[in-house]
């Protein structure tokens, strides 16, 4: 098992701050590099009433999920922090102390002026017109780059890819740009689901369906309607997917999820089998993956 760390004495990186309204977040110093140390939200700014949330284990599980699919991810740990009372924190590695700038999707898309909607929109043909015409990067390696999200992001039942959840790496001295490594997936692997829900879950395979066939969907759009990940790969022709999953369904791994999971300090033996249950029943109904 991965040591548990305490985070709680590691130096305070000043003048570094992050945006997201998913909890806090700061800066420290920790094994000579700079890390992004996410609180879970408090109850009271949580999505949901009664809601619960286990947005940095999905934070891990998921961001280490991308790299065993052989994409380019954030780095992360999980650990604990001492602020009165004690929380499992998720530690991103920061990909920007490098001293390039992340621009995000977002504020890419606004710069196309063609684009019809703001860069918040994320109607799909409006988000690929975007990618086009965009002039950071080839737009042939974001396209490339967005569907393996894609492909990952539907395996793990993401439902907040959102513009501001992806994006750009750019060298302010030299402009010159390549896609930022996959981070926030806090919202894969079903983050809400508390204690009952995972029982539920596990012993209805009705509850189970629910979960792969009907929601999460994703943050992307058709004619103003999320996504439905298993009714579209399903039926989309698009090649660019078709490209994608050919990359990355034959790297699916369910065994190799399950020893992450098993290795992975802080959770209850209720969460290892939810979430290898989970990931395995999503590869399976939706990408025919059973090994
Ligand atoms: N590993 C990372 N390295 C550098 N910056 C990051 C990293 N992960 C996230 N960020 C920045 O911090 C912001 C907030 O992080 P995010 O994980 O998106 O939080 P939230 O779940 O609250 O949206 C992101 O929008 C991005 O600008
Ligand atoms: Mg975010």
């Amino acid at each position: 098992m991965t040591a548990p760390v305490d985070f709680t004495a590691c130096p305070r990186v000043t003048g570094r701050a992050y945006n997201g309204a998913n909890g806090k977040k700061i800066c420290v110093a920790f094994e000579g590099a700079r890390w992004m140390l996410k609180f879970p939200p408090p109850a009271g700014e949580r999505p949901t009433a009664l809601s619960y949330t286990n947005s940095c284990l999905s934070e891990h599980l998921a961001s280490s999920a991308f790299r065993l699919l052989g994409l380019d991810a954030q780095e992360t740990r999980l650990g604990t922090f001492r602020n009165g009372r004690e929380k499992v924190v998720c530690a991103c590695r920061d990909f920007t102390a490098d001293g390039r700038i992340l621009y995000d999707f977002c504020s890419v898309k606004n710069t196309v002026l063609e684009s019809e909607t703001g860069g918040a929109g994320t109607e799909l043909s409006d988000v690929l017109d975007a990618i086009d015409g965009q002039d950071f990067v080839d737009p042939a390696a974001i396209r490339a780059r967005f569907w393996d999200m894609f492909v990952a992001d539907a395996l793990l039942g993401n439902f907040d890819r959102h513009n501001g959840n992806w994006g750009f790496l750019v060298d302010p001295a030299t402009g010159a740009a390549e896609p930022a490594p996959v981070f926030d997936c806090g919202s894969c692997l079903l983050p809400q689901a508390d204690e009952a829900t995972m029982r539920r879950v596990l012993a209805d395979p009705a509850e189970l369906d629910a979960r792969i066939y009907v929601f999460p969907a994703s943050m992307l759009k058709i004619g103003g309607r999320k996504i439905n990940y298993a009714d579209f790969l399903a039926s989309s022709d698009d090649p660019d997917l078709a490209a994608a999953r050919a990359r990355i369904v034959p790297r699916i791994d369910p065994a190799a999820f399950a020893r992450l999971v098993a290795e992975t300090p802080y959770l209850t033996d209720l969460q290892r089998e939810f979430y290898t249950t989970y990931f395995a029943a999503r590869a399976s109904r939706l990408f025919g993956v059973s090994r």
